[in-house]
């Protein structure tokens, strides 16, 4: 999957972009003082921003340098509380319960959802807000089915944690807002 994504991201990260963050992360404020987050597939990084101003340490993982560059041109690169990694997140490991958040916003890949859950400390809390299924074509984001969410499934596959938000709109471009919590003791 590296060499693909890689060549399909690469180019789209030419250009600098200066997006605004989805409102749906500011729902995450740092439970302790030296909380961890980690953006998966940050992009040029508008959450991982978001999130240090939040008071978070952030873990910035994309598969595109040129992302990762624009990022750290922002002004966050010299924020001693980031780290920049490009990699793949099939095969970056991440360690078991080493964070207190995890951002995962317009990008899906659902063979990590053990993973996930695995590498969030109890008490951490998981966001998902990307696209979704609603039964016609998504007027943004992927058409490969592999990258959009179908209803109910983020619900399904963290059962076991406490969901504190799951909010699917449907509409021109259907998305889903799931936000849950690892729970201190498994059920
Ligand atoms: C639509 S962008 C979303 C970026 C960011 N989360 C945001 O909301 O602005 C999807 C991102 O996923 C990254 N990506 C795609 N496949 C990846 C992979 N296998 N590993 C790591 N990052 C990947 C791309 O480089 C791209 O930056």
């Amino acid at each position: 999957m590296t060499i693909h994504d890689l060549t399909r991201w690469e180019p789209r990260h030419t250009e600098k972009k200066l997006g605004a963050p989805r409102s749906s992360v500011s729902a995450l404020a740092p439970s302790a003082v030296h909380a961890v987050a980690l953006d998966l597939a940050c992009g040029q990084g508008r959450h991982t921003r978001a999130l240090l101003a939040a008071g978070y340490a952030v873990i910035a993982l994309d598969v595109s340098r040129n992302a990762l560059e624009h990022l750290k041109s922002f002004g966050t690169g010299a924020d001693a509380r980031l780290l920049c990694v490009q990699a793949d997140v099939d095969n970056w490991p991440l360690r078991q319960e080493s964070f207190d958040a995890v951002v995962i916003i317009d990008f899906l890949d659902r063979r990590l959802y053990a993973t996930l859950k695995a590498a969030l400390r109890p008490g951490g809390q998981l966001l998902v807000d990307t696209f979704l299924d609603a039964g016609h074509p998504n007027a943004e984001g992927p058409s490969n089915a592999d990258n959009i969410l179908t209803p109910g499934e983020l619900a399904r596959a963290f059962h076991d944690f406490e969901i504190l938000e799951d909010d699917e709109q449907d509409g021109p471009t259907a998305r889903a807002i799931f936000r849950a919590r690892k729970r201190a003791q498994p059920r």
